[in-house]
Formats: C-alpha cells, sequence, structure tokens
C-alpha cells in the first residue's frame, strides 16, 4: 500500500495536560506528520516541546495560520477554539476540536470513530471531540444499543482531577504535599469528593452533566434518555463510571460480554472473584475503554449494572482525536478547499 502523505499538523494548546499527550499519541501511532506546529498562549513563547526527539518551538496562532497547516488538533478551552477554529479552516485546514465549543451544532459532526466515524465527509471543516465522560460511555453502550436498544441511562462519574488541567493537577499535589498554591477547584481536592464538574446550568445540573445528556443523544441515538451526577474525586489516570442502563429488549448476561469482548476499543475485564475489573490504575495510559462490574439489575426487568473506566486524556481526548485524524488520512479527505466558511 502507498505511504500517506506528509502533513502539517498543528497542535493547539500543545504546552497543556491533553496538548502534551496528543504529541505524545501522534509521536506512537506514527500518524504522517511532516511538520509539527505546536501553538499555546503568549505565556508559553519561548518554550519548546518534544516531539520525535527534537524539541519544537511553540508558536502563537497567527504565525501557525500563515503556515497553513492542513490538520489542527486544538484543546486550548471553549473559547479560544470557537474564537480561532474558524481562522484555521478558512485556510484550507481540517480542525478537530477537543473543546465543547461546536459538538452541538447540528452543522457539526460529533465523532467517535468506531460508532459513526462513516459519517465524516471531504467537506468537515471542524469536527468536534466528544466530551472524555461521554467518549467512554458511549462506546460500551453502542454495540449494546444496537443489540438490546437503550431506553434509559442512569450514570454517576467519579472523575480524575487530569481533566480539568494543569492547574488541578497541580492542586491536588500541593494539597498533598502540604504546600500553599493556586487552586482551581473552590475546595481542596485531595481527601476529598466535589460534586460538581464544570459550572452550574439553571436546571441546578452541572454543564458537565448535561454534556452527557446531549452528547449521548447526538452520537447514539436522540431518543435515549439520560441523567448523570458528575463528580470529581482526587484521582489521576482516568474517569470511571457507574451507569445503570436499561434497555428496549431483555438481555442474557452472557451475550452482553461476549458482545462487549468483540466490540473494538473495548476491553472487558469482568472477574469479580479474581479481583479483576476496571480502575484508574489500569486504564493509566491505555487507549481503550475498560468494562467490568456486568451486573443484572434485580430491581426491574431488562436493566444492567456496569463500571466503565478510560484514561480521560487519551480515548476521552487525544486518543480519540488522532483516531478521526486517521480516518480522515486513510480516506483521503484532507482537502485544501480555499472557501470561507462560516
Ligand atoms: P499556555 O501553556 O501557554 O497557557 P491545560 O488545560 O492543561 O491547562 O492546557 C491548556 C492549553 O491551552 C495550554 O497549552 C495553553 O497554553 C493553551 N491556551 C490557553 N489559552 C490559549 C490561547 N488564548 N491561545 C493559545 N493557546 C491557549
Amino acid at each position: 500500500m502507498d505511504k500517506p502523505p506528509l502533513m502539517k499538523v498543528a497542535v493547539v494548546g500543545a504546552t497543556g495536560m491533553v496538548g502534551g499527550v496528543m504529541l505524545k499519541v501522534l509521536e506512537e501511532r506514527n500518524f504522517p506528520v511532516g511538520e509539527l506546529l505546536p501553538v499555546a498562549s503568549e505565556r508559553s513563547a519561548g518554550r519548546t516541546v518534544r516531539f520525535k526527539g527534537e524539541d519544537v518551538p511553540v508558536m502563537d496562532m497567527e504565525t501557525a495560520i500563515s503556515k497553513r497547516p492542513d490538520i489542527a488538533l486544538f484543546s486550548a478551552g471553549g473559547g479560544t477554539s470557537f474564537e480561532w477554529a474558524p481562522r484555521f479552516a478558512e485556510v484550507g485546514c481540517t480542525v478537530i476540536d477537543n473543546s465543547s465549543a461546536w459538538r452541538m451544532y447540528p452543522d457539526k459532526k460529533l465523532v467517535v470513530p468506531e460508532i459513526n466515524g462513516h459519517l465524516l465527509t471531504a467537506e468537515d471543516r471542524i469536527i468536534a471531540n466528544p466530551n472524555c465522560s461521554t467518549i467512554q460511555m458511549v462506546l460500551a453502550l453502542a454495540p449494546l444499543h444496537k443489540a438490546y436498544g437503550v431506553e434509559r441511562v442512569i450514570v454517576s462519574t467519579y472523575q480524575s482531577v487530569t481533566g480539568t488541567g494543569m492547574k488541578a493537577v497541580k492542586q491536588m499535589e500541593n494539597e498533598r504535599e502540604g504546600v500553599e498554591g493556586e487552586m482551581a477547584y473552590p475546595f481542596r481536592i485531595d481527601r476529598n469528593v466535589i460534586p460538581r464538574c464544570d459550572v452550574f446550568t439553571e436546571n441546578g445540573y452541572t454543564k458537565e452533566e448535561m454534556k452527557l445528556v446531549h452528547e449521548t443523544k447526538k452520537i447514539l441515538d436522540p431518543n435515549v434518555r439520560v441523567t448523570a451526577t458528575a463528580v470529581r474525586v482526587p484521582v489521576t489516570g482516568g474517569h470511571s463510571e457507574a451507569v445503570n442502563v436499561e434497555f428496549a429488549k431483555e438481555f442474557e448476561l452472557e451475550v452482553v460480554r461476549e458482545l462487549l469482548r468483540k466490540a473494538p476499543g473495548i476491553k472487558l475485564l469482568d472477574e469479580p472473584t479474581k479481583d479483576e475489573y476496571p480502575m484508574p490504575l489500569v486504564a493509566n495510559g491505555r487507549d481503550e475503554v475498560f468494562v467490568g462490574r456486568l451486573r443484572r439489575d434485580e430491581t426491574q426487568p431488562r436493566t444492567l449494572n456496569l463500571w466503565i473506566v478510560a484514561d480521560n486524556l487519551r480515548k476521552g481526548a487525544a486518543t480519540n482525536a488522532v483516531q478521526i485524524a486517521e480516518l480522515l488520512v486513510a480516506k483521503e479527505m484532507i482537502a485544501r478547499p480555499r472557501v470561507a466558511v462560516r
């Protein structure tokens, strides 16, 4: 098979938590990077990032745009994406955006490659990467939805501080060392659990909880009803989720296990008697979504309990974004149309 052409790849937010993992994943998966354009804020002027054994200088947005990248992976916050992704798209670049800025726009695709990668076309200039908690949940639910029809989901999350960014990891480290420092959360996180991820919305839920509701509908099926409680825990390495799923059809636990065993991107870890179940310690640094603790909900028919864990910086963010880029390359969908976009 012919080698894919080498790409000019911008990583926007390259000095951040997700950006750093994006660089690592691009390198590990041998993505055809001809030139890397790492972008960060003015605060990082003069800094370098490490890529394929070299120190690559960080640049600002305008410099990166002037180099007309083929692909840009964005992870620098929603406001930054909202303002800058269209500017990259205007010069013919395909943007894969990890923020929430574009996810719910009807004309923007919200993509988990294993589930709906087939929707991508060469016309897509800004493609949204779903929220980390959503990705790991829908990846596990997709094969079960196909088989039994998911009707309702109750999910409680136990989310890693890495999902908030570097400031939050530093806060937890400072607290463990007894050092005063900047706070990412309104409370201490070490030796605590905070039932709030992202900001509160008018209905009393947080934005993170509502992302799980809306994004699941957009990716899986608008008829799936979801209710969520999102919680920050003093953990690095991955997000965990306790998920209760009510199906339209009756299921056999063994068939559910077999479906998950065969599903791409899923690793079934369900041997409770041997103490084998997913944990952030297991998922840390891995690309798979780990599923275990499968049990029938004995309080009502057609209902399953499961436990889902994934490295939120990997499949929940960087790996999913790079997989989208790989799909675009494989389908020869990276183009330079030179047209203005909305
Ligand atoms: P910088 O390091 O210069 O602040 P995290 O989520 O781990 O805190 O990382 C956020 C990333 O987004 C960092 O790389 C940060 O760069 C980058 N970033 C934040 N705001 C901007 C901006 N306005 N323009 C470019 N990059 C930004």
